[in-house]
This record gives structure tokens, sequence and C-alpha cells, in this order.
């Protein structure tokens, strides 16, 4: 039975869900918090439960709702109302003059205002509302029309689905989305760590996440907005001030920071704030934009063909700084990815010290002409990454030679390859290739993957060194006497010594603990773990999901692949050349005979033979491992207890399990079980 349906299931969502709203609209639009995450998650977790079992009071514009799930194949392209333009841009004290200049002159010697706003670095958006619901919003595109991209943008937190207020009834806001700086470092961190291509800037992941088909993907990446512009509505023909304070009525997210100016002078001083105190903000912003503030004045003056002549944009400088080019060296990837870094004189950079510089591939040192030794200006990439914008050759010593990209892998030596139509040079050696093998085998237990978090990359370069494992399936090889006394140096930079240190009894029973409840993990991280190019844990979900099981797959044929929904030629082509390959079959042959999960399972089909019985599970057990005897006690509606009381019923015993636990169980008379009767009971 439910357990809040002795309460009034109706008005606990009613209040669940206008809290909920609230605290969406303080930490998006106001950016104040009043509640944390875990309690925000928690919150809204028990809604989602009351939703579930009571759905007919469930909001239609719910906080719960905004996790998306639609699929788009394609956008529908929308005409706009009016059209999207841009604007036209400055670049330093003049030219603000001049454009100062003009609109004195435009305005006929009458007074005027400005209002100095900031000019967000994302994309444009425009959104409608129809009897204050949330009914469309349509990216920019080529200003005339653009894509329906409504079922993503329903997923930012801060879009109210609903207005408040006194709202008119057909309305269109504008504005602009964004991902925050810290977000965006945070999912390049993770894109990087399973091999995944980076991101440039927050901009560019902003545009491609609201690109995304699938909505449930778009809402698993934290965008957000600010709304700068409202079109007209019901013939009120608000100041431009006026209208940014009127849409903070809605609800809807309106920056804070927007000043009303009475002279350029109190735009400039915005401007100077601002370049400074930019970096300081969560977001990106790329600089201020200026609007003549009377809506009357800004229909005098009018627009050119692309801009309105009554706004302007001032574009901050990016901070560069010159530094020297110490050498360059390569780095081998998990794919045999062949990548060039920079390293380069130390320098300071927006607060940061920047010792290296990604110079991408093989035609990017090219076109750049970078050398060793020259002198070069370095730039963070949507002020993150840093990167080499430009090579100062009047300081390029005359003896230097252009960089000849290497030939052969840093690693292994093999002849590299550079397959027609990608840009980088490649190790075919995977199979032999150091950080290849490892890269593979770091993937496969990685957090999305088998999750294997007692391993990591220092205790696989030791495995990986003393040849015991070289291929992820080697991983359930491994026995206790393998691994005990296995060392590793570890270097301490300071002292310049090297300390070994070796596996003890613990480590290795926890890495053999890690390695065995892995087994658990469904067939879709299996198949991620594997690692196949392209095929990252969504494409790898899609394929489990529509093909069912690994055979299936194996068989697929190319049109099979491209038939299936999202997947593309470039990933079907990937997929068909990794099972061409024999030794990747094998291996999963092998790792079919250790029991990993090769077939979707249809939703576990629990008992409740369990139900009401507390359970401590402790021992070493040779039927199961100690997480998938917990698994099946919570499935069969048991719970588990960390430590004997008098309240647990059974405790399940398996191997060298400690005295005092066994002592404590029977003074206080707790049933002792071992795996067989335990799977007995379940059996029944
Ligand atoms: S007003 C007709 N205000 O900058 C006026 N634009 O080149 C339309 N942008 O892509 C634009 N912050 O999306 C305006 N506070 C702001 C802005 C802003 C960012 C973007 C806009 C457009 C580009 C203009």
């Amino acid at each position: 039975m439910c357990k809040f349906a002795n309460v009034s299931a109706e008005a606990k969502i009613k209040a669940l869900t206008s809290e909920l709203k609230e605290h969406n609209y303080n930490y998006y639009v106001l950016s104040q918090p009043t509640i944390s995450d875990r309690d925000f998650d928690r919150k809204l977790k028990e809604l989602e439960l009351l939703e579930q079992a009571f759905p007919k009071y469930a909001d239609p514009n719910s906080p719960t709702k905004r996790v998306g799930g639609e699929i788009t194949k394609n956008f529908n392209t929308v005409e706009h109302s009016t059209r999207m333009l841009s604007l036209g841009n400055t670049y330093n004290k003049d030219e603000l003059l001049e454009f100062d200049n003009r609109v004195a002159k435009l305005t006929g010697g009458n007074n005027y205002q400005y209002t100095a706003e900031l000019k967000f670095d994302g994309l444009a958006i425009a959104i409608r509302y129809k009897n204050g619901v949330l009914h469309q919003a349509i990216t920019r595109g080529d200003g005339t029309k653009g894509d329906d991209v409504t079922a993503n943008v329903k997923t930012i937190r801060s879009i109210p689905h609903q207005l408040s207020g006194e709202y008119p009834n057909d309305l269109e806001v504008r504005g602009e989305l964004f991902i925050h700086k810290a977000a965006f470092i945070k999912m390049n961190e993770e894109r990087a760590r399973l091999g995944e291509s980076i991101y440039a800037n927050p901009r560019n992941t902003a545009s491609g996440t609201l690109k995304l088909q699938d909505s449930s993907e778009v809402a698993k990446r934290p965008l957000d907005g600010f709304m700068y512009q409202m079109l007209e509505h019901g013939g009120t023909n608000l100041d431009h001030y006026q209208s940014l304070e009127v849409m903070k009525t809605y609800d809807l997210p309106v920056n804070q920071s927007t000043k009303l100016c009475d002279s350029i002078n109190d735009v400039w001083e915005f401007i100077t704030y601002w370049d400074q105190e930019r970096h300081n903000l969560s977001f990106e912003i790329d600089g201020v934009v200026i609007k003549v503030n009377s809506r009357l004045q800004q229909e005098e003056m009018g627009f050119t063909s692309k801009f309105p002549r009554w706004a302007k944009s001032y574009k901050f400088e990016t901070e560069r700084q010159s530094t020297k080019v110490i050498d360059i060296a390569y780095q081998v990837g998990r794919t045999g990815a062949v990548t060039p870094v920079a390293n380069l004189e130390p320098v300071q950079l927006l607060g940061t010290t920047v010792k290296r510089a990604s110079i991408h591939n093989a035609d990017f040192i090219s076109e750049m002409d970078i050398r060793v030794g020259d002198t070069v200006f370095v730039e963070k990439g949507g002020e993150i990454i840093p990167k080499i914008v430009d090579v100062d050759k009047s300081k390029r010593d005359s003896k230097s030679t252009p960089t000849q990209f290497i030939k052969q892998c840093p690693e292994c030596l093999s002849e590299l390859e550079r397959p027609k139509g990608e840009a980088v040079f490649r190790c075919p050696n995977s199979t032999g290739c150091p950080p290849q093998i490892k890269g593979r085998i770091e993937h496969f237990i990685g957090r999305k993957a088998m999750d294997v978090s007692s391993l990591g990359e220092g205790k696989i370069d030791v495995l990986y060194r003393s040849g015991l494992v070289r291929r992820p399936v080697d991983l359930y090889d491994l026995g206790y006497d393998d691994l005990l006394g296995l060392s590793k140096s570890i270097a301490n930079e300071e002292s310049e010594e090297e300390r070994v240190v070796s596996f003890k009894e613990k480590t290795v029973q926890n890495i053999l603990d890690g390695i065995q409840a892995s087994k658990v993990q469904p067939f879709e991280r299996v198949l991620f773990a594997l690692g196949i190019r392209f095929v990252g844990e969504t494409v790898a979900k899609k394929l489990a999901y529509h093909f069912k099981n690994m055979d299936a797959l194996i068989n697929a044929s190319l049109e099979d692949l491209n038939a299936t929904p999202e997947i593309g030629d470039v990933i079907a082509q990937s997929v068909i050349s990794y099972f061409s390959i024999d030794e990747n079959k094998l291996e999963i042959e092998q790792m079919k005979s250790h029991a990993l999960n090769f077939c979707v399972k249809e939703k576990e089909l629990s008992s409740n033979k369990l139900e009401n019985l507390r359970f401590v599970v402790s021992g070493i057990f040779s039927l199961f491992s100690r997480t998938e005897l917990k698994k099946i006690i919570e499935e069969n509606g048991g719970k588990n207890v960390s430590s004997i009381s008098k309240s647990t019923d059974f405790l399940l015993v398996g191997d060298n399990m400690g005295p005092a636990k066994k002592e404590k169980a029977e003074k206080l008379g707790v049933k002792m079980i071992d795996e067989n009767e335990f799977s007995s009971m379940i059996a029944e």
C-alpha cells in the first residue's frame, strides 16, 4: 500500500508542487537558493512517487516533468513572428562614442536613456506562451525561421512552463540559453574520461545540447537562460527597462545586473566594471549590450538591413598572453589517437598558471606553423581550456625548422596511420600499445561502465606490468594468490625517491570483490564498457534496448544498424568493424563464460518472500558475491542492515566471518544461515 495514502495526497501534491516551483525560481532566476540540492532532490523524488501513485492529481506543469523523455528525429521548422536580428559590434570607447553621436542625431536632440545589460555568450531562443502556458520554443536559425526545440527547452528548470501574475494571452519573449562554467568543466572532464570528444567552450556545448534529439539527455545537462526581450503585446509599448521588470513579474528569468543609464559615460562605467567582474560570474559573457530605452525612440530610429539602429554590443577583449613553446609532446589515447600538446614556459592567464596548451592535430600545427622555441599567444578557449591562437613570427629564431609530426608511436614505435578523411594520426597497434591497452581496461572498469571502484589507473598499471591483465576479460581470471604481493613503485617527486607498495590481503580482497560485483552490471553497461568507438553511454543503451542481446547485435547487418532509431552511419560502421575482429568476438565469448550480462533483463521479477526480514551479510561466499546477495535480498523484499541487533532476523554467514559477529548473533538469538540455506529460502 502506498505510504502516503493516509495523508491527503492531493493536498500534499499541490503543496510540494508549488514549493518546488518556488525553489526552482529561487535557484535559477534569483540565484538565491534557500534549500540544499540534496533536500531539493529528496522533495522532487517524493513528489514523483506521489504523482505515480495518484496520477490524477499531478500538475501537467509539475517540476518533475523537467526530466524530458521526448525523442525528435528531426526538428520542425517554425517561422519567427518577427526577424531575429543580431547586433552591430563596437570594440573600443571611440566606437562607442560614435554610436552615441549617431543616437543623439537620430533622436533629434531629445533626451534619451540607455539600458546597459550583460551580453550572455550562448544561443538565442524565442519562447511563445499561450494563455500563460509554454507553447513553443524556437532557435534563431537563419533569423527568419528556426528549429522547434520545445521539448528540450521544457527541461530547463529556470524557464517556467506556466507564467505567474497578469500575463497577456499571447506572449513571445526572447533571450539567451547557456551552460554554466562549472557544469561545462565537469561535463568535459567526464567526456575526457570516457574517451569522448571535448567541447571547445560552453557556448558550443549549449548549442550542441539544445540540438540533441532525446530530451531526457538534455535534462541531464544543466542549461540555463536569461530573457532580454519581450515582443510588444496587447498594444502596450513598454520602454525596454520596464519590459524587463514586467517579465520578472511573470517569473521569467531576467538578469538582475541591467542598469538604466542617463549618459554614455554611465554606460562606459558599466562596461569597465563588468570587464573585470565577468571573471567572477558563474556563466560567460562576451560583452555588454547597449539599447536605447524608449520604445518610441527605438521605433523612430528603426533598423538597417541587419541590425537595429538603437542597439549595439560592446565586445570585451579576450585575455591573451605570450609565452614560449618549450617542446611538443604526444599523447596516445585508448583509441590510438595521437594528440600533440605544447609544453609552455609557465604564464599567468586569468588567475591560473598555464603550462600546456592543446594544439589539436597535425593540420593545426602546420596551418599555424607552430615550432619549438616559438613565442606564441595563448588564450583560454571559452576562457577555460588554454589554446594557442597566434605565433609571433617576428621573434622566431632564424635557425628554427617547421615541426614534423611524429611518424612513429611514442609508446610502442609502430608506424602511425592517418585514416582517410580524419584529422588525427592513430597508432594501429591496438592490441600491443600500452596506453591503448591500459586505456581500454580503465574505460572498462569506469564508473559509468562496470564500476569497479576498487581498481584505478595505478592498480591497472600494476596489473598490466605484471603481465596478468592484457584485456578487460583477464580481470575475471584473477585469483587471490595472483594479486597478493604484487607491488608498485610510487615516485616521490619532492625527494626523488621511489617507494615500493605491495598489495596486502585487504586490498586484494577488495579488488576481487569489486570485480565479482561488476558481474551484475546490465547489458547496456557491458556494451558501453567494451569501448567500441562512437558507442558512448547513450548509444550503448539505445543499441542494447533495440537488439535486446549481444548475439543479435553481433549478427546485425549495416542496414539493420542504420535502421535503428538515432543510430547513424558512423556508429553503424564502427559497430560492424568492431565485430569483424575475431579477437573481440573471442573476448565476448570469454566474458559470457564469466557470466557477464549480454542480454537486456526485462524488469526483474522480484518476490516478497523476504518481506519485513532484516539481514546482515558477512564473510566470503562461493556461490554469490556479497553485493549479489544484498541485491537478491532487496529484490525479494528484504532489508540489508549493517550491524546485528535484536531486530535482525538472519545473519547470512560466509567464510572468514569474525568471531565477534558470531558471538553477538548467538547472544541475541539471531538465526545464522549459509548461502545454500539462503538460496532455498528464495527458491521455495
Ligand atoms: S538583444 C534586436 N540582449 O547577442 C536585439 N542580445 O548579436 C536583439 N545576446 O545572438 C538582441 N545577450 O542572442 C540582446 N542582453 C542581450 C544579449 C543578446 C546576448 C545575443 C543575442 C544575439 C547576439 C546579438
